[in-house]
């Protein structure tokens, strides 16, 4: 799939096919996750893969929601090093999330419960310091939920999507809320 086209086109998954996503295309979602920079290049981030629907399952109890992660047919927590690169975190979740897209793979990033994080750090043995930024729910897309498409015209994509308009995101020169 065009990069232009995965990226305007990427929405949320939140109901997956039963059918499982196969080792080689997770492979190469975490190789695209892999190729992400980062400040100095200090890959600040480690991933852990989730096949297992019953930890997963676990996992679901403290997060703000476990819809996702019961229903997806796989998952990578995405675990941040430091407590201060936020920002390489989100670059690296949005890297693998549009990457599967264009592999034909929904997704949706799921945020751990504020009042759970201990255990949930526990659950993955994630060491003093790191923290889980995201996890992400992946699966093929079931019935009714958005689908990557390769054939799409990104124009169309752009105009359909539930954004702000550019007028009120972007200015000239100076801050213009
Ligand atoms: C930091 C962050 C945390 C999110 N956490 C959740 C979550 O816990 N559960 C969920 O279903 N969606 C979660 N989302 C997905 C957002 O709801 C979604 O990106 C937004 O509504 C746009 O969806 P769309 O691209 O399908 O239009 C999260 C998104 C971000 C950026």
């Amino acid at each position: 799939m065009d990069a232009y086209l995965a990226v305007v086109s990427k929405r949320e998954v939140r109901e997956y096919e039963p059918r499982p996503v196969p080792e080689d295309i997770l492979r190469r979602i975490l190789e695209a996750a892999r190729a992400t920079g980062s400040s100095k290049n200090s890959q600040p981030w480690r991933f852990i893969v989730l096949r297992d629907p019953a930890r997963r399952r676990a996992l679901g109890a403290f997060m703000r929601s476990s819809h996702n992660l019961d229903r997806c047919t796989a998952a990578i927590a995405i675990v941040l090093l430091n407590d201060v690169q936020r920002f390489d975190a989100g670059r690296v979740a949005q890297n693998l999330m549009v990457a599967a897209w264009a592999l034909g793979i929904g997704s949706c990033p799921n945020s751990v419960h504020p009042d759970h994080v201990d255990e949930a750090r526990a659950l993955l043995a994630v060491p003093a310091g790191a923290s889980i930024a995201t996890v992400i729910s992946l699966g093929y897309p079931a019935r009714g939920q958005p689908r990557p498409r390769t054939k799409a015209d990104p124009e169309k994509v752009r105009k359909r999507i539930d954004r702000l308009p550019l007028e009120q995101l972007a200015s000239d020169e100076r801050f213009s809320g």
